[in-house]
C-alpha cells in the first residue's frame, strides 16, 4: 500500500503549483475574500463560528481557510507536504489562525491529539483511499460526543466515468486493487504540463454508509445532487452560479452527494 501512497503524494505535490494558477481555484477571488466553499457545503456545515473543525484531505487549504474566515478553529490535514506548506503560507499571509498537519489520513491519530465539533471532508477525497472502515474509524475518533461529520463528495456513479471521454470505464464497486491511470493534465487544468500515474479506488454508496454505520455514527442527512459545483471537465454547461452539468449527459445524473452523521 505504501507504494500507492508514495506515488499519490508525489502526484499531489506536483498538482499544487498547477492548481494555484488554475481558474477552478480562482486564487485572486479567494485572496480578495471570496469563500471557496460551495452552497451545498455551506448549508450542510451550518454555523461553524467558534467550532473546532478538522478538515480531512485539505489540499492547499482554501476550504480550511474559508472555514477559519467564518470563525471556525480549523485544522487541515493532508498527505502532501507541498500543499501543507502552501496552506501555512496562505494562512500567514491572510492573518488567519488555521493549523495544518501533514500526514497520511490513516496516521492521523499519531499527529493530532484533540477532539472536534465537526469533522469535514469534501470533493475528491475517498477516491484516494483504499478502504473505508479505517477511514470511518478516524472520523469517529476525532469527533467529540455530539459532534458531526459533514461529508460531500463526487457520486460513485460519476467516478465510473473516464473524466476525459465521459464514457463509463470503471466499476461501481470497490475492487480492492487500485485503478492505475496515467493522466495528462489535472481536473483543474486539462492542458497543464503534467503526466503522472495516479492510483485510486471507487467506493459505492453502500460501502460508505456501511463503514460509517460500523463506526457507530448516526446518519442525520443524505442528499444526492444533479449538478457539480465545479467545472471539472473544463467544458461543462453552467446552469446557474456554481452549478455545472455535462454537455454529453442527456439524463439527470447524480454528480455528488452529501452525508451528515452525528456521534452519540
Ligand atoms: C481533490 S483534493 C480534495 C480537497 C478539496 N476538495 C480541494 O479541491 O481543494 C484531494 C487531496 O487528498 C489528499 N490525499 C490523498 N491521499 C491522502 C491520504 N492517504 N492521506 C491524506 N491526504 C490524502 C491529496 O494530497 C489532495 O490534497
Amino acid at each position: 500500500m505504501q507504494e500507492y501512497y508514495d506515488n499519490n503524494k508525489a502526484l499531489w505535490n506536483a498538482k499544487v503549483p498547477i492548481h494555484l494558477d488554475a481558474e477552478l481555484y480562482n486564487m485572486e477571488a479567494f485572496m480578495a475574500g471570496e469563500s471557496s466553499l460551495d452552497k451545498a457545503t455551506l448549508k450542510h456545515l451550518g454555523d461553524v463560528s467558534g467550532k473546532k473543525v478538522l478538515h480531512l484531505q485539505c489540499h492547499f487549504g482554501q476550504d480550511t481557510l474559508s472555514l477559519a474566515r467564518m470563525g471556525a478553529k480549523a485544522t487541515g490535514l493532508d498527505i502532501s507536504d507541498v500543499a501543507v506548506d502552501k496552506a501555512r503560507e496562505l494562512n500567514d499571509t491572510l492573518g488567519l489562525d488555521a493549523r495544518f498537519v501533514c500526514c497520511n489520513i490513516f496516521d492521523a491519530k499519531d499527529h493530532i491529539d484533540e477532539k472536534f465539533d465537526i469533522v469535514f471532508a469534501s470533493f475528491g477525497t475517498i477516491i484516494w483511499l483504499p478502504e473505508l472502515d479505517a477511514w470511518a474509524d478516524i472520523v469517529q475518533h476525532f469527533l467529540k460526543p455530539g459532534g458531526r461529520f459533514v461529508f460531500l463528495d463526487f457520486h460513485p456513479v460519476m467516478d465510473m466515468l473516464n473524466w476525459d471521454t465521459c464514457a463509463f470505464e470503471y466499476h461501481y464497486f470497490n475492487k480492492q486493487e487500485p485503478y492505475m491511470e496515467i493522466t495528462q493534465g489535472t481536473y483543474a487544468d486539462a492542458n497543464a504540463d503534467i503526466k503522472m500515474k495516479e492510483y485510486f479506488w471507487n467506493h459505492s454508496l453502500m460501502e460508505v454508509i456501511q463503514a460509517l454505520q460500523k463506526a457507530n455514527l448516526k446518519m442525520e442527512t443524505m442528499k444526492e445532487y444533479d449538478y457539480s459545483p465545479y467545472d471539472i471537465f473544463g467544458e461543462m454547461i453552467k446552469r446557474s452560479d456554481r452549478e455545472y452539468t455535462m454537455k454529453r449527459m442527456p439524463v439527470a445524473f447524480p454528480y455528488f452527494y452529501a452525508l451528515v452523521y452525528s456521534k452519540g
